[in-house]
């Protein structure tokens, strides 16, 4: 078999690309080592930048996200029992939109199928090879039948444990990390969210997050140890914990009930550099993570996509390179300074188990600056809306 790009992953890279690729007549094949209904079933992110609403409108996937998507034109955040207000929409012109990384996913998903291009799932051991010619290789096995097919470009859209970016020689790509000593706990719950918008909480019991996902559903996180199982965290005690780092207000509002999602997620910061060996393109949480404190991950995959799909169209439409020659400078410029905002955010508002009364007061004091200096929000604002591609 023969296509012009292989894409390995469906995650949110993978099949928006694939989609942005597929309405500019580039052929297709995306390998997914999970089901359908997996990739489906995982509950991650859900604040969308307008740039990446702007990409699912190209790709024809945007009707439901505008229908039932909720528009927040800023965000709180409560720290010494006080809320104080991030006004994105005065502070930038630009508003976010919250609607679940799994509804883009499932919008996505259904585009593919509507285009009638070909997505093989449970693609088991996939592998690269010849990346640096000029036709490369990927083989997979599906129901124990093995497959090969040659491509133009592989675009590595398969997450952090994927195979895409092992397949680059380690002494041609450098990471860099930081793992961070805690990690979230998340809590999906049909009940209608405590305020009107997201509030990020800084409480000396630890970081809670109160999201949502629609006018009924509710998404709240809170920050836990990295050695905690979600099996000691029956839903009493996990509301327990949030009323207490909670404000009153907060606590009053919110509305417990069974949750129908727990789970855990460590922290990371990590980028690899660079994004292309050959003809292998990475995009996505395979070449970069960010802790999730400044819901900068699916933005990040949609900004590289923008790129990688841009440069792709180039090479086929015009016969140049150029595009795809610049792709990983142009990508790692936008990724650093997210990596920068999600860094800074997640220090500003959790407890490190290792911080000093320095460390404290100096947090306490850049809260305060923030709250108080209109300087300080914007540059707040204009991250968390999205720097521009
Ligand atoms: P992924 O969504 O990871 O997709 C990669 C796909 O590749 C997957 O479907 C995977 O099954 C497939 N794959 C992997 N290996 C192979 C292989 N060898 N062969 C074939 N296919 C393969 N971001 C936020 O902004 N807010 C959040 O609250 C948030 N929560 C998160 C919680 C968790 C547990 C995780 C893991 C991430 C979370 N993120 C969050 C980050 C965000 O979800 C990711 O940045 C986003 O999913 C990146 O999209 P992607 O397409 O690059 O990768
Ligand atoms: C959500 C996750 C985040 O990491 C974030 O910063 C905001 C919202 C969410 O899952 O709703």
């Amino acid at each position: 078999m023969r296509v012009q790009v292989v894409i390995v992953g469906s995650g949110p890279a993978g099949l928006l690309l694939g989609q942005l690729l597929a309405r500019a007549g580039i052929e297709t094949l995306i390998l997914e080592r999970q089901s359908r209904d997996y990739v489906l079933g995982r509950i991650r992110a859900g604040v969308i930048e307008p740039g990446a609403v702007g990409l699912l409108e190209a790709a024809g996937a945007a009707d439901r996200l505008h229908r039932e998507g909720l528009v927040h034109e800023g965000t709180e955040i409560a720290f010494q029992g006080q809320r104080h207000r991030i006004d994105f929409k005065a502070l930038t012109g630009k508003v976010v939109t919250v609607y679940g990384q799994t509804e883009i996913t499932h919008d996505l998903m259904d585009a593919r199928d509507a285009i009638g291009a070909k997505t093989v799932y449970e693609a088991a051991d996939v592998s690269l090879h010849d990346l640096t010619g000029d036709a490369p290789i990927v083989r997979y096995r599906k129901d124990g039948v093995a497959h090969e097919v040659s491509c133009d470009y592989v675009a590595g859209c398969d997450g952090f444990h994927g195979v895409s970016r092992r397949s680059i020689p380690k002494d041609l790509i450098r990471t860099y990390e930081r793992v961070y000593p805690f990690g979230w706990l998340g809590v999906l719950v049909d009940q209608p969210p405590l305020s009107h918008e997201l509030v990020y909480v800084n409480h000396e019991r630890g970081f809670a997050l109160c999201s949502m996902r629609s006018a009924t559903r509710s998404r709240y996180y809170l920050q836990c140890r990295l050695e905690e199982h979600v099996e000691e965290w029956p839903d009493d005690r996990f509301y327990q914990e949030l009323t207490r780092r909670l404000d009153a207000e907060g606590a009053r509002n919110l509305h417990p009930g069974p949750s129908i999602e727990k789970s855990i997620a460590p922290l990371r910061s990590f980028v690899a550099e660079p994004m292309r060996h050959g003809n292998l393109f990475l995009a996505g949480d395979s070449a970069h993570i960010v802790p999730p404190t400044g819901a900068k991950g699916l933005n990040l995959a949609a900004s590289d996509v923008a790129y990688l799909s841009a440069a792709l169209i180039e090479r086929y439409r015009e016969n140049s390179a150029e595009g795809l020659d610049g792709y990983a400078a142009k990508a790692l410029a936008r990724v650093w300074k997210a990596e920068r905002f999600s860094w800074q955010m997640t220090t500003m508002l959790h407890q490190f188990p290792e911080s000093s009364g320095f460390d404290r007061k100096m947090q306490a004091a850049e809260l305060d600056y923030l709250f108080s200096s209109k300087a300080a929000q914007t540059a707040l604002a204009e991250n968390y809306v999205g720097l521009p591609y």
